[in-house]
């Protein structure tokens, strides 16, 4: 069973600088809509129960746009707004499923989900990666049963263009299992793309077996000098872990650099 999720939300955001020097990413609008509720929605959605936000303390503000309760009790109290009330209620729903768990120095996605180590109960938990929004088909909803028919781990995946290859975790296949879904022989962390098994990138839905846990706590630094979930992905896949890469039906959006983020706007718009 996959009840629980966890996010990691407190790297520094460098792609989308200026504004993360003194903002959340996360909360940037998206069409509208704060990009981190696309993420909580797929998950509620996918029957999640307890989403796990990795912040730090330099985005408080992640927090605080959760716990803002006085400000909206007070202002609804004057205007009587059914708008400001709908939001508010909106947010008193996430508040019932989210819990919040610190990574206060950024040294990588490995070392965030280390982060959760002991909040995790049961043997596979899935994480979204907030960069990627996936959209029209709910992509952990789909991963959860093709986990259940598996009891795999399973990585979301799509395949790029190969001069891109360095933008993402790139996987090479064993075995096909059917016409979606392929078992995992290698993944490498943003290879070159002379060194690059292939043209099949990671996309931020993973489901892990909690052994990960086991494997990051003796991951070294490795690109860019921050532990990655891909080296202890790997080092799992090398020790027989079963992986699978799941080609996802849904319309994917690159939220984590300034183009994408806003051309991510106007495809929303759109559906
Ligand atoms: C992370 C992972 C990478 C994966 C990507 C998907 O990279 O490390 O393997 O392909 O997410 O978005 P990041 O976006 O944090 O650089």
């Amino acid at each position: 069973m996959i009840k629980q999720a966890i996010i990691p939300l407190a790297g520094l955001g460098t792609r989308l600088l200026p504004i993360t020097s003194v903002f959340a990413k996360e909360l940037l609008p998206i069409n509208g809509k704060p990009g981190i509720e696309y993420i909580l929605d797929e998950c509620i959605e996918a029957g999640i129960k307890e989403i796990i936000l990795i912040i730090s303390n330099k985005k408080e503000i992640i927090r605080k746009y959760f716990y803002n309760d006085k400000f909206y009790q007070s202002i609804i109290k004057k205007k009587k707004d059914p708008r400001i009330i709908k939001e508010y209620k909106k947010i008193l729903f996430y508040k019932k499923k989210i819990k919040f768990v610190y990574q206060n120095k950024p040294l990588g996605t490995g070392d965030a989900v280390l982060k959760t180590k002991k909040f995790i109960k049961n043997k596979y938990f899935l994480m979204l990666l907030p960069d990627d929004l996936i959209m029209k088909k709910n992509c952990s909803k789909d991963m959860i049963k093709i986990h259940k028919k598996h009891k795999a781990s399973i990585m979301a995946s799509l395949k790029v263009n190969k001069n891109n290859v360095d933008r993402w975790g790139i996987f090479s296949i064993a075995k096909t299992l059917d016409k979606d879904n392929f078992k995992i022989s290698d993944v490498i962390e943003k290879p070159k793309t002379k060194d690059a098994p292939s043209n099949n990138a990671v996309i931020g839905r993973y489901i892990l077996n909690k052994d990960i846990f086991n494997f990051l706590k003796n991951q070294k630094k490795g690109k860019g000098g921050e532990i990655h979930i891909t080296d202890a992905i790997r080092k799992m896949i090398f020790e027989k872990y079963f992986f699978i890469g799941h080609k996802f039906t849904g319309k994917y959006l690159d939220c984590g650099t300034m183009n994408g983020y806003i051309k991510s706007g106007i495809e929303i718009s759109k559906l």
